[in-house]
């Protein structure tokens, strides 16, 4: 299939040597283009701007930070929504929000261009090793379209229904909770150090025995290495996913406590310097001056 990959991020780099792994023909853009070249080296075709990577597509995947990434990708100068051919379908794999999935839902599909929103679940470790799961809403025989993109770059994936916003409030809600979870086993994991309780016996009886949920190891095992760089996803990216959270649910006159606490957290964090760092960074605060995996 011919594709067109738009985004070599910690995320999009290794979900675009999975499609080019299963044989596809890509031809892929990056705004800092040295990124693109060097999976030119693994047989990517290197394209210029977004529209020249659109051109000539079935489908066109893109993998941006947030909704003004996308919004200029699609509505920009040299965006795809001019340059898709009629009946190619745009996979939208970021995590944004459910009004500008609609918004390019809507003028692809007047140029009789389809849209499926397909954000992902899983780091970007998961991305390489194809474990990720992904959520894809839109109409069918797009989604049809998409499956053996979709099936070359994680290890399934939900079909949330024909509505294309569908898929990016499933992962909106999603992240709202594992940005929960973080903040809970870092306050946690805080409580037991400060009374002198071994952390990782802690954690041993939570993640292998209460909750076992690949979220709890995941970010228990973090926290007690005190790994919050290089960042697998940027705390910058965990602000704005809860903050479409409460976007979403102002829309709808629904207040969200844990969401509200977990924003000022990452806000607090933010002014700490820690935008490029984990999203687990959330968990330093709880012990100024240390990390969790020992105090100076
Ligand atoms: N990392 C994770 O664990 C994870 C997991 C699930 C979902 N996600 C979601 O996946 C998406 C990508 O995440 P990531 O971790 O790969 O982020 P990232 O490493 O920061 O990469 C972001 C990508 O977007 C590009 N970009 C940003 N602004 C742009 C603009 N105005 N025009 C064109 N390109 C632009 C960047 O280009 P440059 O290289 O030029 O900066 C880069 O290719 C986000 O929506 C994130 O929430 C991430």
């Amino acid at each position: 299939m011919k594709v067109g990959f738009i985004g070599l991020g910690n995320m999009g780099m290794p979900m675009a040597r999975n499609v080019l792994a299963a044989g596809h023909q890509v031809r892929a853009y990056n705004r800092t283009a040295a990124r693109a070249h060097e999976l030119a080296r693994e047989g990517a075709e290197v394209a210029s701007s977004p529209a020249e990577a659109a051109k000539d597509a079935e489908v066109v995947v893109t993998m941006l930070s947030d909704d003004a990434a996308l919004e200029q990708v699609v509505f920009g100068p040299e965006g795809i929504l001019e340059a898709m051919p009629a009946g190619a379908v745009h996979l939208s794999m970021s995590t944004i929000g459910v009004a500008t999935a609609r918004r390019a839902a809507q003028a692809h599909a007047q140029r009789g261009q389809g849209y499926v929103g397909a954000p992902v679940f899983g780091r970007p470790d998961a991305a390489a090793a194809r474990s990720m799961w992904i959520v894809a809403s839109g109409a069918p025989e797009h989604i049809e379209r998409c499956r053996p993109l979709l099936e070359a770059m994680g290890a399934g994936f939900t079909d949330a229904g024909p509505d294309p916003a569908a898929a990016h409030l499933v992962k909106i809600a999603g992240n709202m909770l594992i940005s929960a979870a973080i903040e809970a086993v870092g306050e946690a994991i805080a409580l037991v150090r400060r009374h002198d309780v071994d952390p990782r016996l802690f954690m041993e009886v939570v993640a292998e025995r209460v909750f076992r949920s690949p979220i709890y190891a995941n970010y228990g095992r973090i926290a007690l290495e005190g790994r919050f760089q290089p960042a697998g996803f940027k705390l910058r990216h965990g602000l704005k996913d809860v903050k479409l959270a409460l976007q979403a649910g102002e829309e709808k006159a629904l207040a969200l406590p844990v969401a509200s606490l977990v924003r000022d957290r990452f806000l607090t964090a933010l002014s700490c310097g820690w935008g490029d760092d984990d999203w687990a960074s959330i968990m330093r605060l709880n012990e100024p001056g240390a990390t969790l995996a020992g105090r100076p």
